[in-house]
């Protein structure tokens, strides 16, 4: 027994553990690549596009059928360093990828997961920003923006004004994916703060401005999103750890309340690709300094896994014609939720609608 313990203990290094430290994209890559190597069975690595200098805008995709979307299996997504000077969302994500692939098959409840749902990962979707970086900081620092200058959160089309800003490769490359998946649920990992906020960013005095917040029909599954990953997360659910003026009750707050901006990813998420996302910032200092990262990695990893279990909440159907062919682009809505854009049968005839239990009435057309 003790000879086999003996041997245990010099072959576990061998499987190198993703280190926790900052990895630039060359290392990222080698990750990734690694990664869809060895597992995969459960993963498939692409690239959705590039950023102004050229780097891959790469996606990790983890679930039993990783290579296409199928009937009932519901599509999420995490996307990290948008602001590239964010950068705890971007190795949180990768040890998240670590953690769901070593995980598969062994814990039954990841591979529940893994098994129900088809999981994309976007670790950085500034990777010039990060790389612009040159003394991380915990406040503002040049590489937030992408490499023409412009916030990647501030550069897609809003429902409420006009959004004049010079759409950019980065921002394009999100919209054309946002069009290849039915994505149902998401969220954006920021830093600069510890709360999460849920849309809308934007509004008009119909979504509530004149109260100095903007909500959507949709704002109890919303808070509970949003609470979801909060109360789970030790530090976020204080009422203010960033010791800030503002304070956030339960480490929720709604965007537009917070400050409202226009051109934000969450509201288009949730306006144009029928997916809901939040916003979550993730620390007080956006770019802290390596040793940190276990902490972060422990305070945020259950927040993670339950949040992407929420894609699975409301309900979910196929419409079909009366010879049994499926229908796309019908209209399915809950009675008294009516979205900016109706909410849509995919080409599968498939909706999924996220929703708090109750009582609807479900209305297609
Ligand atoms: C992939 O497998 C190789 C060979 O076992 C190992 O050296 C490497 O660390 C693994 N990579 C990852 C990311 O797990
Ligand atoms: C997951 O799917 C695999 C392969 O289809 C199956 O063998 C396994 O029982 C499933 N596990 C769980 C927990 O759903
Ligand atoms: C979906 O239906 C709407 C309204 O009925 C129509 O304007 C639109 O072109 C249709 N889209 C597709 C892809 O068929
Ligand atoms: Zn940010």
């Amino acid at each position: 027994m003790d000879c086999a313990r003996l041997w245990l203990g010099l072959l576990l290094p061998v499987v190198a553990a993703l280190d926790f430290s900052y990895h630039h994209q060359p290392e990222m890559e080698a990750f990734l690549k690694s990664i869809s190597q060895n597992y995969s069975s459960i993963t498939h690595l692409h690239s959705i596009g590039e950023s102004v200098e050229g780097r891959n805008l790469w996606v990790l995709i983890v679930g039993r059928f990783p290579n296409e979307h199928r009937i009932g299996i519901p599509e999420f997504k995490y996307v990290a360093n948008m602001h590239g000077d964010e950068a705890v969302g971007r190795e949180l994500l990768l040890h998240l990828i670590e953690y769901l692939v070593t995980s598969d098959g062994r814990d039954p409840e990841i591979t529940n997961l893994i098994n129900s749902t088809r999981i994309h990962i976007m670790p950085s979707m500034n990777p010039d920003g990060f790389e612009a970086v040159l003394k991380p900081d915990c406040f503002y620092n040049k590489g937030r923006e992408n490499s023409n200058f412009y916030d990647l959160n501030r550069n897609f089309p809003d429902a409420f004004e006009f959004n004049t800003v010079p759409r950019q490769p980065e921002t394009v490359a999100v919209m054309k994916w946002l069009n290849t998946e039915t994505f149902v649920l998401s969220a954006n990992l920021h830093g600069g703060a510890l709360v999460a906020s849920y849309p809308f960013d934007n509004g008009v005095p119909a979504t509530g401005t004149l109260y100095s917040r903007s909500l959507t029909p949709d704002d109890d599954v919303f808070q509970y999103l949003a609470r979801t990953y909060a109360s789970r997360n030790p530090d976020m659910r204080k009422r203010n750890p960033c010791r800030t003026k503002i304070e956030f009750p339960g480490g929720i707050v709604n965007g537009y309340f917070w400050y409202p901006l226009k051109g934000g990813m969450q509201d288009y998420n949730y306006i144009w690709a029928q997916c809901f996302e939040i916003t979550l910032e993730l620390s007080c200092c956006k770019y802290p300094r390596k040793e940190k990262l276990p902490s972060f990695w422990n305070e945020n990893k259950d927040s993670l896994i339950d949040y992407i279990k929420q894609v699975h909440i409301g309900v979910k159907g196929q419409i079909f014609d009366q010879n049994g062919t499926p229908l796309p682009n019908v209209t399915v809505e809950v009675q008294d939720r009516k979205h900016v854009c109706p909410y849509r049968t995919n080409k599968f005839g498939e909706y999924y609608l996220l929703l708090l239990p109750g009582v609807y009435v479900i209305e297609d057309s």
